[in-house]
């Protein structure tokens, strides 16, 4: 674990995404709560409910909360209690949440049907933008916030396997760029962190996984795997102060892979 700071010292922060001590956005959380931030969390559904809770516990979370992000009535709820429980005001915003069905990360993707289609793009992108809209008041209330997203390369390339998970990707980056100028004259920021392949539960439902991991290692200029806490530490940067000049752009921690053309 790296040392602890003060970085975050009186912020507050809302944490959507973690599902057990492998995700991503827990790897993020914990790097927050190091530096002194106070930090909410919501989880989906009950079957992760006892692990997400535990985990926040760990950290002195006060609010803990179940979300669907599909929903626009938890959504309100989030962030009204979110609202009740920091006076008000929020800091940071974290948003590491993508769903795909299984089958439309295995066959073909013109394959993909209309319903799965929009199922993947709702939960994995629109999602950034809702939640964006809500945050917003509270971070203007604290003179100001920062957001911050989890995407992949394979929003940029085809990448085999990732399929409609890809278009959604697209589509959140893009919506990156649209929040950051939307939000910029209130001193919101939005970036997002473009990850190589970190073992988590979401990973392993796409197939081939162990192969990306595999050409990673072996062609990415540094030739080594990422983990979830490399993830972390630029987040925990994108989200600090010291990005203050930073919105709009992605920040890459996949060993080098996409610089490369072969
Ligand atoms: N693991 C990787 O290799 C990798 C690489 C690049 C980007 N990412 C991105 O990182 C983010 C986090 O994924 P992870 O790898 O930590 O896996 P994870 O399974 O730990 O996290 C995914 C989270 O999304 C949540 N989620 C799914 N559907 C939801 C819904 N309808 N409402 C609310 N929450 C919902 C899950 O509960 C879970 O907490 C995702 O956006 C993923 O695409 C992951």
């Amino acid at each position: 674990m790296p040392a602890a700071s003060d970085r975050f010292a009186g912020k507050t922060g809302l944490v959507l995404g973690v599902a057990n001590r492998r995700s991503i956005a827990w790897a993020i959380a914990q790097r927050l709560a190091e530096g002194g931030a106070q930090l909410a969390f919501t989880f989906q559904g009950e079957r992760i409910e006892r692990s997400v809770r535990e985990l926040a516990e760990s950290v002195s979370s006060p609010l803990v909360t179940d979300c669907d992000v599909r929903s626009d009535e938890n959504l309100q709820r989030v962030f009204a209690d979110v609202g009740e429980t920091f006076g008000g005001k929020l800091d940071l915003l974290v948003h590491s949440v993508a769903f795909a069905d299984a089958r439309d990360l295995e066959g073909r993707f013109t394959d993909t049907p209309r319903d799965r289609f929009w199922l993947a793009l709702d939960v994995s992108a629109y999602s950034l933008v809702a939640a964006a809209r809500l945050a917003e008041p509270l971070m203007e209330a604290a003179g100001g916030g920062s957001i911050l997203t989890m995407t992949y390369l394979g929003g940029e390339r085809a990448v085999p396997h990732y399929n409609v998970m890809g278009v959604a990707k697209a589509t959140l980056d893009s919506s990156v760029r649209y929040l950051a100028w939307d939000l910029g004259e209130k001193n919101i920021r939005v970036n997002a962190v473009s990850a190589g392949p970190v073992r988590t539960l979401a990973a392993r439902s796409i197939a081939g996984f162990p192969t990306m991991e595999a050409i990673v290692e072996e062609r990415s200029p540094l030739h080594r795997p990422i983990e979830a806490d490399d993830v972390g530490a630029a987040a925990a940067f994108l989200l600090s102060d010291e990005a203050k000049n930073v919105t709009g752009t992605t920040v890459y921690v996949d060993s080098g892979y996409h610089a490369m053309g072969m």
